[in-house]
This record gives structure tokens, C-alpha cells and sequence, in this order.
């Protein structure tokens, strides 16, 4: 997906060489994001000091793009500027194939007066460019982007009157918009000037300074008006004094902002971060951010406070592992209790979840609970849905996100609706989410990313706390949201006198996991030498029933997403009903046999497959002799409760499918096509 990182120095003289190197660094913390092309734009080095702006733009990767930019004789390297604002951005394709002149920023004209970065997507860009090629704009991209520079320089020539600020035009360019995004807008008539605004789309702005900041939290301006000049503005300013932006305390007010989708490419340069909100319109002026919106909505914060990330460099960097998929796969002992800390209490087996427990007595209440996600997340519901049912009594529906909104599913003011996402942010959950909201159930989100949208649309929820997950196939998120939906249905029957038994059994269970989680990760030579054995497949079937059905479902997205393999999971119980065509002494087939309530009916589905010749490859127990002599090769694996198996056995299928993909020479971490956060529908 696509990503924005932008740096603006103020009164901090930077050479044009450390101002491109912070850019291109920006966009490597971003490449896990998934891109296909990326592009970067800065002052311009012309001799005669005329104002202008310089564009770099490349297909692949971004250090394709930096070893040409290094190669470029014409640019200045050495040059000092004390003051300086430069964007970049990685794109991933919606509108026109990857190519140099469809990546961001895309421009104005060939002046580059007015250039834009943008994630999301313009829906009504139709109309928008419609309306601008009949005032003679002419337009070089297939991207939906496009437009947003046309539409400013087309408000910019036709403004009131000379004293039109940046921001104002930006206020009435987002009028026009529909559709999600973030923005970042540059131009050579602001020089030195950062807009920036988001709807749907995440944006934060880091703030860096050796001096003491003005201020904790910035108020947000309101009542901007349509013909807001530069002159009130700066009068506004200097009238509201200091404590209406943030800047630096210091005679120079020496600053640098770094203007970022995604946290993980600013917390290198500092902690102290603003979130912006939908509509938000963000200006640095003269070393000074504020915020600005068209008008005040009932209920609404008027303030933006300044946050202080935890996230640390070294959590997402990659440490002695391949790639990052495999350091997140072994992370999994820790990323569960971090998951379980502070909120199992296993000395009064109670359970906690701070960020629903206002809302527990509601949700007992309620009529059904839906679970929504896509991918992986909505694997997490699968997984967690027959203990849910279990241990709530409720009715609980699963739901891929994308379905439920096509089916206008019936939704009521009495149900209690989970959104499970990783990211926080993908766009169809983002939008079952809103769906929801308005017909008034009480919306629970369940993510592993402070601050991202989802977060901080619904009602309440639960932070999974799994750590940043970089590589493109999920891997610890998975298990932590199984845990963090599983600590749910604990917490939910706590007074239940009938279920005490049960609780305890789990609740032991989750105490044991990380132990038990180092013991399948031990087996990880074995797993890489059966991977060794089925690399040159085309096809891998993975089938499982009850508790083990989701992990079917997941290992075989696993194997999919980064081995480009064809993979299926497959229910145990339709196998009769179709795939069992499939079986031969060729097909790969993996099995998940696990000691619980569906034993028996496993067993059965395995002499199905061995009296067709199939050579199963069996995920099992422990000292379980019966299915081993009937196994082409076992993975055993520790037993625990039935309900917390599938946390165990999807680890496996995660080694797998990694052994696979390094095997047949894929990046494991960026998948073709694939991307991590897909915030668009
Ligand atoms: C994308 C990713 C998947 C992920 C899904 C949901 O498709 O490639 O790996 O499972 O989005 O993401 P979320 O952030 O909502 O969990």
C-alpha cells in the first residue's frame, strides 16, 4: 500500500544531501508496506536561486530510485538550506500501472508549481478532471491523484486576490474531494510551506527539536472561512500568540517536522508525534505546525495532543533473522504475553480487559456478536468463534468484511459488532465499521495499532500489544488476536458458576502457551526438511475440522501469500463433497489430526485419503501411534486444551510456508501484488 513521509527543517541548515537521505530512509521504513514504484521531490538546485522544485520518480524499489538520484549530476548534493520542505512517497498501483510518470508526488504542470503525495483513493476523480480538462488542464498520469495538483493550481489562479494562503486553498482543493486520503501539498509559491490533511487515510506529523516545545497539545483553529489571506493568517497567528501552534521556545524557533502514514518511519528521528484527524488541515509555517478545520462538529476534540510513541527502532528491525516474517513467527513465545500481561491474573484466574470493561455489562446484554475482519483477522474470528459461543451463550457471527457489506447485512442497536485488524486500518473493515456505527450497535475494535482509525472510531476495545509486525503475511498478530479474543470469552463468563471448570482449564492453558509455543518452534528443522520435499509442488492441501478448521484456512493463505503455491484449506467434513476428487498418490496433502471432539471424525477422512493413495503429511499429538503409522511424515505436536490447539498447530503451516518461499527464491517479506495495510476497498 502506499506510503508518505515527508521532512520539512526549519532554521536547521541540512545539505540537499542529508534532506534526500532522510527522504529515501522515510520511504525504506515504509517499504514493508508494499509499493511498486516510489518518488521523491525537493527544492530545486537552479544557479540563479529562482524558486522551484525537482522531481524524482522510479518504478521497483526505492534503492533503485536513490542510486539514481546519486547518478544525477545535475543536483547539488552539497548545497546548505537552513530551511527546506521535501516529500516522498512509495506507491502501490490503483489507477494506471506502476510507472514513473503515474508514481507520486504527481504535479500541477510541468513547473511543478503545486506537487502532491497522496494515499487513498479520489473517487469522483472523474468529474474532478472532467471539469479541469474543459479549463485547458492538461493531464500526463492515469492515476486518480492527479487531479488534486491540477485543482489547487486552478484555485490558486483564479484566487480573490494575492494573499490567498497555502492552507486556504488545501481547505477548499479537500472541499471537492470524495473519497479516502491523506495529502501532503508542496509548492514553489509557499516556499518552505508544509500542508498536510487526511480523511480515511492515516496521517501523523513527529515534531524534533533540541529547544523546549510551546506547547503539549495544539488547538485546532476553526472558522477558517473561504477567504482566509496569508496577511490574517500571519495576524491570527501572531494575535493568538504561541500557544496556538507548536514550535520550538528558542530565538530562531529551530525545528524539524517529519509528516508520516505510518509511525514506523519517524520514530528513528523522534518520539513526540500529533495524530491528525479526518478533515484536519495541518500547516508549518515559519517553524510553527497548526492545526485548522473548516468548522466545528458537536462533540468533537478541539485540541491535538502531542503523544509520545513507545514503539522502539530496534522492534521493527529485522535482527538476525532472514526476514522479518521469520523473526515474527519466533517471536511468538513473548508477542503472547505481552498479549496476556497485566490482564490474566493467574493467581485469581480473573481477566481483565481494561478497554472493554466499562462496556462489559452492555455487551452481556446484547443479542449476537459479529465478528469482522479480513484475511488473517478474520481467520482470528473463525478460530475464536465456537469458544466464544461456548463460554457468551450468545449467537456469533463471522464475517469477511467485504461480504457483509455487499450483503447489507441487518444490523441492530442490540448487537455487539468486533473489528479484528491488524493495521487498524484496512479499508473494508473501516467501512463494515462506520456501517455499523450508524445503525447504532456498540462497535469493538480489536487491532494491533494505537491511534489507527479503527481504534479510534469504535466505541471501545482491545489492543492485541503483538509489537510491530512488518512482514506482509501475518504471523504473531494472528495468534495474539486469537488470545485476545479468547481472554474476551473468559472475561465474559467470569460469574458463570456452570463454566468455572472449563475457565480454569483454559485459563491454565494460556498460562503454559508460551512454553509450548518454544517447543513447536524447536521442530522447525524438521518442518524445513519436509519444505525441502514439497517446494517443487504446484498445489499443497491443508484440511482440518472443528477448532482446526481456521487454521486450515490460515495455512493455506500463509502458502498462498508468500509461495505463490495454490493452497486450500479444507473442512474435514466437505471433503466427501467434493475436494476427495482431488486426492491421489501426487495431490500434497496436509493434515491436522488433533486429540479433541473431532478425532474420530478426522480419523475417518484420513482413511479416505490413504485408501486413494494419498500420503498425508499429519499435523498430530504427541504419542499418537495410531495416526502415525497411517502418516507419510507426522509433525507431533504438544497437546493443550482443545480451544487453544489451533494457536499451536497454525505455527507449523507459518514455518512451512516460509521455508517454502525462501526455497523457490520469493522476498518473503513484500509478496508480489500483496500488500500490508489495504486501505483501499
Ligand atoms: C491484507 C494483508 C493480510 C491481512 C489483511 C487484513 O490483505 O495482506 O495479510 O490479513 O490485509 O489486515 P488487517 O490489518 O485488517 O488485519
Amino acid at each position: 500500500m502506499c506510503g508518505i513521509f515527508a521532512y520539512l527543517n526549519y532554521r536547521v541548515p541540512r545539505t540537499r544531501r542529508d534532506i534526500l537521505q532522510t527522504l529515501i530512509k522515510g520511504l525504506q521504513r515504509l517499504e514493508y508496506r508494499g509499493y511498486d514504484s516510489a518518488g521523491v521531490a525537493v527544492d530545486g538546485s537552479g544557479k540563479d536561486h529562482a524558486v522551484s522544485i525537482s522531481l524524482y520518480k522510479k518504478t521497483g524499489k526505492v534503492k533503485a530510485l536513490d542510486e539514481d538520484i546519486h547518478k544525477n549530476n545535475s543536483i547539488d548534493f552539497e548545497a546548505e538550506l537552513d530551511t527546506h520542505f521535501g516529500i516522498a512517497h512509495t506507491r502501490w498501483a490503483t489507477h494506471g500501472e506502476p510507472s514513473s510518470l503515474n508514481s507520486h508526488p504527481q504535479r500541477s504542470d510541468k513547473n511543478n508549481e503545486f506537487v502532491v503525495i497522496h494515499n487513498g483513493i479520489i473517487t469522483n476523480y472523474k468529474e474532478l478532471k472532467k471539469f479541469l480538462v474543459s479549463k485547458g488542464y492538461e493531464f500526463e498520469s492515469d492515476t486518480d491523484t492527479e487531479v488534486i495538483p491540477k485543482l489547487i493550481k486552478y484555485l490558486y489562479d483564479n484566487r480573490e486576490n494575492e494573499n490567498v494562503s497555502f492552507s486556504t486553498l488545501v481547505e477548499r482543493v479537500i472541499k471537492q474531494l470524495e473519497g479516502a486520503f491523506a495529502l501532503v501539498f508542496k509548492s514553489i509559491h509557499f516556499p518552505g510551506e508544509a500542508v498536510a490533511t487526511r480523511r480515511g487515510s492515516p496521517l501523523l506529523i513527529g515534531v524534533r527539536s533540541q529547544y523546549e516545545l510551546s506547547t503539549e497539545q495544539i488547538p485546532v483553529q476553526y472558522n477558517c472561512g473561504d477567504s482566509r489571506t496569508n496577511e490574517q493568517e500571519k495576524n491570527e497567528q501572531n494575535r493568538r500568540g504561541s500557544t496556538n501552534a507548536l514550535h520550538s521556545i528558542d530565538d530562531k524557533l529551530a525545528v524539524e517536522f517529519y509528516l508520516a502514514s505510518d509511525a514506523s518511519a519517524i520514530i528513528e528521528h523522534t518520539n513526540k508525534v500529533i495524530y491528525l484527524e479526518d478533515d484536519d488541515v495541518a500547516v508549518v509555517n515559519e517553524g510553527k505546525l497548526y492545526v485548522h478545520r473548516i468548522k466545528r462538529k458537536a462533540g468533537e476534540d478541539s485540541v491535538r495532543v502531542i503523544q509520545t510513541l513507545q514503539m522502539e527502532l530496534q522492534q521493527i528491525m529485522k535482527g538476525n533473522f532472514k526476514a522479518f516474517m521469520q523473526k515474527e513467527i519466533f517471536e511468538q513465545p513473548e508477542s503472547v504475553v505481552n498479549t496476556m500481561r497485566g490482564r490474566i491474573f493467574f493467581d485469581t484466574n480473573t481477566v481483565i480487559l481494561g478497554g472493554l470493561s466499562e462496556h462489559l455489562k452492555e455487551i452481556k446484554r446484547c443479542r449476537r456478536l459479529i465478528l469482522i475482519g479480513c484475511g488473517t483477522s478474520y481467520h482470528a474470528a473463525v478460530a475464536t468463534r465456537q469458544i466464544l459461543e461456548e463460554l457468551t451463550e450468545l449467537p456469533v457471527m463471522v464475517e469477511l468484511a467485504s461480504d457483509f457489506l455487499d450483503r447489507i447485512t441487518p444490523v441492530f442497536r442490540d448487537d455487539v459488532c468486533f473489528f479484528i485488524s491488524q493495521s487498524g486500518e484496512t479499508a473494508d473493515t473501516l467501512m463494515a465499521l462506520r456501517y455499523c456505527k450508524q445503525r447504532g450497535a456498540l462497535t469493538v475494535g480489536v487491532t494491533n495499532t494505537v491511534g489507527s482509525s479503527i481504534c479510534r472510531e469504535t466505541d471501545c476495545g482491545v489492543h492485541i500489544n503483538a509489537g510491530p509486525e512488518v512482514g506482509v503475511a501475518s504471523t504473531k498478530a494472528y495468534t495474539s488476536q486469537f488470545v485476545s479474543l479468547i481472554m474476551f470469552a473468559l472475561m465474559m463468563s467470569e460469574d458463570r458458576l456452570s463454566m468455572q471448570q472449563r475457565r480454569l482449564e483454559i485459563i491454565n492453558g494460556l498460562k503454559k502457551l508460551p512454553e509450548l509455543i518454544k517447543e513447536v518452534l524447536a521442530l522447525d528443522d524438521k518442518i524445513k526438511s519436509i519444505a525441502d520435499e514439497l517446494h517443487h509442488q504446484r498445489s499443497l492441501l491443508v484440511m482440518g475440522r472443528g477448532y482446526n478448521y481456521s487454521t486450515c484456512l490460515e495455512g493455506a493463505l500463509k502458502i498462498k501469500e508468500i509461495t505463490y503455491m495454490h493452497s486450500e484449506g479444507i473442512m474435514a467434513g466437505e471433503l466427501k463433497h467434493g475436494p476427495l476428487a482431488l486426492i491421489d498418490k501426487h495431490m500434497p496433502v496436509i493434515m491436522i489430526i488433533m486429540r479433541d471432539a473431532c478425532y474420530q471424525k478426522c480419523h475417518n477422512a484420513l482413511q479416505q485419503v490413504t485408501a486413494r493413495q494419498g500420503r498425508p503429511i499429519i499435523l498430530c499429538c504427541q504419542d499418537d501411534p495410531e495416526i502415525s503409522k497411517m502418516a507419510y511424515k507426522t509433525i507431533e505436536l504438544p497437546h493443550t486444551v482443545d480451544c487453544l490447539q489451533g494457536i499451536l498447530s497454525v505455527i507449523p503451516l507459518q514455518l512451512i510456508s516460509f521455508h517454502l518461499a525462501v526455497l523457490r527464491g520469493y522476498d518473503v517479506d513484500c509478496p508480489r501484488n500483496l500488500a500490508k495495510s489495504v486501505t483501499v476497498e
